[in-house]
């Protein structure tokens, strides 16, 4: 057998073993996989087909990985790549909530590395002001209902950031560059999975405030002139505050207060640097 195929066997045992023996309710069922296109993808189609809430396809490396608005998020082997599917019985529009669950528990776990991570709105965790991961939230919504949400995750951790291409390299850090050393994947993986856990049970609960107090005690987005590309138009001004559903409050120049489900967010601090 040749020492890839060692190693990419070795990553699937090791984590099937790795997933019985954690004790958080929101990991049901973890499905491993050495590569796959995209892990979204996949969870997708098993959400359609009727996957258990709590069921995570996790893979080591990705061939196509999917970031937002159709860029590719490059995934070589060193990061983490993960897609939960979930079903929480709540309205549609608390769903957006779901990247501040998402992006809390990455900062926690990036943060008991002795590192200071921040949250920019609405998907992107940073530390020391470059992207170190990404969530891609993909739903189904039948009528007024949640039918699936699926949250997918990519987190550079034991990534030398010189495999990234050059036009993204600037904007970009990994745990292993952070550090100096590489850290251990599945300890990274429990304690994110434990962090998860209970920012999604303050989810299902419905306790939306501690979610949104806590997020705001970790983004850097709140207070800076920002430009933010939405689906339909550009909008420029100081981010003020988040609502109860995670929908960013923009005041622009002309003293306008806009409310922002979702959009492509630049400080305006860092458009001419990076
Ligand atoms: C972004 O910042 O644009 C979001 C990136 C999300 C990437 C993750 S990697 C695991 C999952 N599968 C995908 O194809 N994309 C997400």
């Amino acid at each position: 057998m040749s020492k890839r195929c060692m190693k990419e066997r070795a990553f699937v045992k090791k984590t099937r073993e790795f997933s019985k023996k954690l004790p958080i309710d929101v990991v049901k069922n973890l499905l491993v996989f050495d590569e796959l296109d995209s892990t979204n993808s996949t969870a997708k189609e098993l959400a359609h087909d009727g996957a258990e809430e709590g069921t995570i396809v996790i893979a080591r490396k990705q061939n196509q990985g999917r970031g937002r608005f159709d860029r590719i998020w490059q995934s070589p082997e060193g990061g983490v790549y993960l897609s939960f599917i979930l079903r929480p019985r709540i309205s549609a529009e608390k769903t957006s909530l779901l990247p501040f669950v998402a992006a809390l528990a990455l900062t926690k776990t990036i943060e008991s590395y002795g590192l200071h991570a921040t949250i920019k709105w609405p998907n992107d965790v940073r530390v020391n002001g470059k992207k170190i991961a990404g969530i891609l939230l993909e739903s189904e919504v039948i009528g007024h209902a949640i039918n699936y949400v699926v949250v997918g995750i990519g987190m550079n951790l034991n990534i030398d950031i010189t495999h990234f291409s050059t036009d993204i390299q600037p904007r970009s850090t990994s745990i292993i560059h952070e550090l100096g050393s590489p850290v251990d994947y599945h300890e990274f993986l429990r304690t994110f999975f434990i962090q998860f856990g209970s920012f999604y049970k303050l989810f299902v609960e419905q306790q939306y405030d501690r979610i949104i107090d806590e997020w705001k005690t970790h983004t850097d987005t709140l207070g800076k002139t920002i430009r933010v590309q939405t689906s339909t138009e550009t909008l420029q001004g100081i981010a003020f505050d988040i609502d109860q559903s995670g929908f960013l409050l923009l005041r622009t120049e002309r003293g306008e207060i806009k409310k922002i489900m979702s959009g492509d967010c630049l400080y305006f601090d860092e458009l001419y640097h990076t």
